[in-house]
């Protein structure tokens, strides 16, 4: 007989600066019964308001720079992983605010949008590592996708704790940072493309006389239903689509139609204008 044990991941002591809808969605992974976070995790927020939603969270200590002008500093002291979970603008602020209380031996590691290595490696001690990382939101239920990209003083331990961060919310891929912008609008952006993609054909079912909530029904259920039937089978799309496209049935026609709008060349452009915008975004303001 096999006796088969739950793997528990456990991870040292960890500081999330910054309290939001990200931080929040790794916070999850990280208090599922699974995951041991050792030496326990810290939160800051700005507001009391929000480092007040965790007084029920026995592994969280949760402080608040409006009432606790040392609240980032106390949070990092002792942690060996240090998430930036900021919005990009405060990144270098936090960072300056933090550099002189880091362990030596500290990870740094950022979500931020646009905001590169070598800026945030200029920003801290030179004993401390960087690691930059692009999440989506569908970590919040434990199926995100996170680029992890290694700054250059980040060790392979140092790489392997980050990646067993982000598995607690799902799949994790290592990329070299100049790939990072490109994943983003693939990976970052790409849950709303596809909400985008559920709201046009759900005005679609409304306008083939559907009630809202009977459309609401048909398509968000097809959606869920042709993922979870894609991670199931491990069939190529392609081949998935084939099977429900019979040859001069209904299918083949609507699917036609939607190729001759050259899907591929809109995403092109989509993705092409987001990656412009990250640029843009990167470049120092003046
Ligand atoms: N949301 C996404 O889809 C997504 C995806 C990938 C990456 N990211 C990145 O994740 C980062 C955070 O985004 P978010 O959507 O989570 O933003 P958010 O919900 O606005 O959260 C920002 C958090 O920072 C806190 N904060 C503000 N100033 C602070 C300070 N000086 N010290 C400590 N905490 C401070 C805020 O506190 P209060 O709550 O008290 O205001 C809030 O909890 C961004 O850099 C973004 O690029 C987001």
């Amino acid at each position: 007989m096999t006796v088969t044990e739950a793997r528990t991941t456990v991870l040292p002591t960890i500081a999330f600066l910054g309290a939001g809808s990200m931080a929040g969605a790794i916070l999850n992974g990280l208090l599922s019964p699974v995951v041991s976070v050792a030496g326990g995790i810290r939160v800051t927020s700005r507001t009391a308001q929000k480092a007040a939603t965790f007084a029920d969270v026995a592994s969280v200590t949760a402080y608040a720079t409006e009432i606790d002008a040392d609240a980032n500093r106390a949070a990092v002291r002792g942690a060996k992983l240090v998430v930036l979970a900021v919005k990009p603008h405060l990144v270098a602020e936090v960072l300056a605010e933090v550099a002189a209380d880091l362990e030596p031996d500290a990870v740094v590691v950022s979500v931020a949008a646009g905001v590169t290595v070598e800026t945030m490696e200029a920003a801290v001690p030179a004993s401390v590592a960087v690691v930059r990382t692009m999440p989506n939101t569908p970590a919040q239920v434990g199926r995100g996708v996170t680029g992890v990209s290694a700054g250059t003083r980040a060790s392979d331990d140092d790489v392997a704790l980050v990646r067993a961060l982000f598995e607690t919310v799902g799949a994790v891929i290592e990329v070299p940072e100049s790939q990072l912008d490109a994943l983003s609008t693939i990976s970052g952006s790409g849950p709303a493309y596809v909400f985008l993609l559920i709201e046009e054909l759900t005005k679609t079912a409304v306008a083939k006389g559907f009630a809202a909530e009977q459309a609401k029904l048909l398509v968000e259920q097809t959606f869920l239903g042709a993922s979870e039937l894609l991670a199931a089978t491990g069939e190529d799309p392609a081949e998935l689509r084939r099977r429900v496209t019979s040859p001069k049935g209904t299918t083949e026609k609507a699917i036609e139609v939607l190729q001759a709008a050259r899907l591929s060349a809109v995403f092109d452009r989509a993705t092409d204008a987001a990656l412009a915008r990250a640029r843009e975004l990167a470049r120092p303001a003046g």
